[in-house]
């Protein structure tokens, strides 16, 4: 398959929410190996949550649990455990749960080394409200496109004297074109009108202006989609008195990742957001946005919905859509009800009592 086309066919898989149009990957009813990394802090307890429905769902995969620690590999250069990458390698698909990243642990961020090692250049996280769920808006439903593998992220940083360190921000035309061009194959395979691409090129006008020019040459070519280009802080505004405006939207690393956590404070937080990264080598990851949680790790209490909403990103991605719709419904349906519901969705169920409702509800679908 070409690298366009299987952009366009994950584009097409990723639309969890807005629309269920069907992927051409032909698993049939083969058994999926799926790559599973359950993570640190509450990550196994959501992880266990994700399987229980699963097979309440019937759905034919077959999980391979992977840890993923840092380790040193040849030249002192840090790498994942070679079981966790020959795992992915051969799966391409990835279910992760949280991984805790100790400040000054002397290695660099697991979720930055699993972005690296797999090229995982696409971030994408819908952020749609879910009905009987209040917050402070209602009728969100917007996706951000986070260029993932450069930036203000690429963890180029040094002392150049005493007292004065200096971090790089790397923009490339390579990455920033092939952001821009998922990001219209995203909206254009999800019935999307709009891509609005956030810069700060006003400031930083050869890095964020290399970013924008390219997001402006790509929309040239999908013409059947509008293209707007906002300032960074403008966004912010904007989202915070009117998110309903906005549609797709794609920027670089760091303010990806400020602007998705702000849309998932939108529609209810991290607990209910979920994330797809993609790849460019046909492998994806996808995971819940919110960390390890250590204060209710291990006691049951934790929401495994955006572990689960990932999954459901994860199905749709192979192909199995009769399942992703099942389990989607099944949850949603329960937060809607909210008689079983965790505490941070205002309930006092525990996470068990929660996951066996939407099996409950899978099997009666
Ligand atoms: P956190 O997301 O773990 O916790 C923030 C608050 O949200 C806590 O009160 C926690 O109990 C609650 N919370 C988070 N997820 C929840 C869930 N599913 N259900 C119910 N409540 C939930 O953020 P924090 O404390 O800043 O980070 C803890 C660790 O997680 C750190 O080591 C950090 O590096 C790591 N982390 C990992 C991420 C990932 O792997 N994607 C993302 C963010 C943090």
């Amino acid at each position: 398959m070409s690298g366009y086309a299987w952009r366009s066919t994950v584009s097409r898989a990723l639309s969890v929410f807005k629309s269920q149009t069907t992927v051409t990957r032909n698993y049939g009813s083969v058994i999926k190996t799926i790559t599973l990394i359950p993570g640190d802090g509450i990550g196994p307890e959501i992880s266990s949550a994700v399987m229980k429905i699963f097979d309440a769902a019937k759905v034919p995969v077959h999980w391979e649990e992977r840890n993923v620690t840092a380790i040193k590999g040849p030249g002192g250069k840090w790498m994942i455990p070679p079981e966790a990458k020959e795992s992915m390698d051969k799966s391409k698909i990835g279910l992760k749960g949280p991984l805790k990243t100790p400040i000054a642990a002397g290695h660099p961020s697991m979720n930055l080394l699993l972005r690296k090692t797999f090229d995982l250049y696409a971030n994408v996280r819908p952020c749609v409200s879910i009905e009987g769920y209040k917050t402070a808006y209602s009728d969100v439903d917007l996706v951000t496109i986070r260029e993932n593998t450069e930036g203000e992220y690429s963890g180029i940083e040094h002392v150049i004297v005493d007292g004065v360190v200096q971090s790089i921000k790397l923009i490339t035309e390579d990455a920033s074109r092939r952001i821009a061009e998922f990001a219209f194959e995203y909206a254009r395979s999800n019935q999307r009108s709009t891509v609005t691409a956030v810069h700060k090129a006003n400031i930083m006008r050869m890095s964020d202006g290399l970013f924008l020019k390219k997001c402006r040459e790509v929309a040239e070519n999908y013409k059947d989609i509008k293209f707007t280009e906002m300032y960074l802080d403008t966004v912010c505004l904007n989202m915070v008195q009117e998110p309903t405006q906005f549609d797709v939207l794609v920027m670089p690393n760091l303010y990806g990742d400020i602007l998705s956590d702000l849309c998932a404070g939108l529609i209810g937080g991290l607990g209910v957001t979920p994330s797809g990264n993609i790849g460019a080598n046909g492998v994806a990851i996808f995971e819940s946005v919110h960390g390890t949680a250590p204060d209710i790790a291990g006691k049951d209490l934790a929401n495994p919905t955006a572990l689960l909403l990932s999954a459901v990103m994860m199905l749709r991605h192979m192909g199995l859509h009769e399942q992703s719709r099942k389990i989607q419904t099944a949850c949603y349906d329960t937060i809607q009800d909210k008689k079983v519901v965790t505490k941070d969705l205002g309930g006092n169920a525990k996470c068990s009592e929660f996951t066996d409702e939407i099996c409950r509800r899978v099997r009666d679908l």
